[in-house]
């Protein structure tokens, strides 16, 4: 089975279940709390493996009860997690997630332990990094060791997904020649072009100046309706399956494994943007990151 390796963040998720989020100066109490493993790269390490792929793991945690918690449950799907930092004297990464009544969020990340995932790192693991066939990253971590790590996997020949999340403004040029698959979300995609992506017109044209700078294809995905594939041939829309969502935590890095899973596997791009609607559109069902992230089985249920 082709390799999969996932480069990114670990972090236990402190998630806060409200109405609403306070405003500035209020106080208060949550409807119901709940400590679970999270980390864009975590997640989407463990959402690879649970949707059918073979997926290695590279990141960092502390030596602390968070970090066992966080690589217990990524390991428990069958993930290599042999060549994760283990970091003394720093914290796992931490995160604080408010989850409003109608399912969005806001996070507060602390990366902790993350942040010595650099370059060295990287560099520590390029033979991995050169034994797989698909490489997926995020920019949760330091942005030289993730220009490092897509270094490796272009030279490489490896086909790329890079999933710009969080949403930053500071990317060097040289980084998007050669990415296969730039996935951003609208708010991503508006930080990165300063362009506005309200409009499938205006996501067209914000994508346009991305493959100018030499990304091969944009997967914008908008919410519940789906995803934009935007490259030389054109724009299509795919769109999402319906949901009624509780916390769409975790609901873009189930996509973008669904996605590279899919690749792997060999299917077509289309119906690989299908397998991750689908997944994606469960995942925003369940409370949680990791624990909202579906099995194959649950996913096949749906696509029939
Ligand atoms: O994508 C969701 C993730 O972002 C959460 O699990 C949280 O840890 C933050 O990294």
């Amino acid at each position: 089975m082709k390799k999969v390796v996932v480069f990114g963040g670990s972090n236990v998720d402190f998630v806060f279940n409200l109405d609403k989020a306070p405003e500035k100066g209020e106080t208060l109490n949550c409807n119901s709390f709940n400590k679970l493993p999270g980390g864009k790269g975590a997640n989407q390490a463990f959402a690879v493996q649970k949707l059918g792929g073979n997926c290695i793991f590279l990141s960092a945690v502390g030596r602390d009860e968070l970090g066992d918690i966080v690589l217990g449950s990524v390991k428990s799907t069958g993930v290599d997690v042999d060549n994760v930092l283990k970091v003394e004297n720093e914290s796992t990464g931490m995160a604080i997630i408010y989850v409003e009544s109608d399912g969005d969020n806001r996070i507060v990340v602390n990366p902790g332990a993350n942040l010595k995932a650099d370059k060295a790192y990287v560099d520590s693991k390029k033979n991995i990094i050169e034994s797989a066939d698909y490489v997926l990253t995020q920019f949760e971590l330091d942005m030289d060791a993730t220009a490092e790590l897509l270094e490796i996997a272009k030279k490489a020949g490896k086909t790329i997904v890079l999933n710009p999340a969080p949403a930053v403004t500071d990317v060097p040029d040289s980084l998007y020649a050669g990415i296969d698959y730039l996935t951003p979300n609208e708010t991503e995609l508006k930080k990165l072009t300063d362009l506005n992506t309200d409009t499938e017109e205006e996501i067209e044209e914000a994508a346009k100046v991305l493959l100018a700078k030499g990304v091969k294809n944009l997967l914008v995905t908008i919410g519940s309706k789906g995803a934009m594939l935007i490259n030389e041939n054109g724009t299509k829309v795919y769109p999402g399956f319906k949901a009624d969502p509780v916390d769409t935590t975790a609901a873009g890095d189930t996509f973008n494994a669904g996605f590279i899973v899919g690749l792997s596997e060999g299917m077509e791009v289309e119906e690989a943007i299908r397998f991750a609607n689908a997944a994606a559109s469960i995942t925003v069902t369940r409370k949680g990151a990791q624990p909202s992230i579906p099995s194959r089985e649950e996913v096949n249920v749906i696509l029939k």
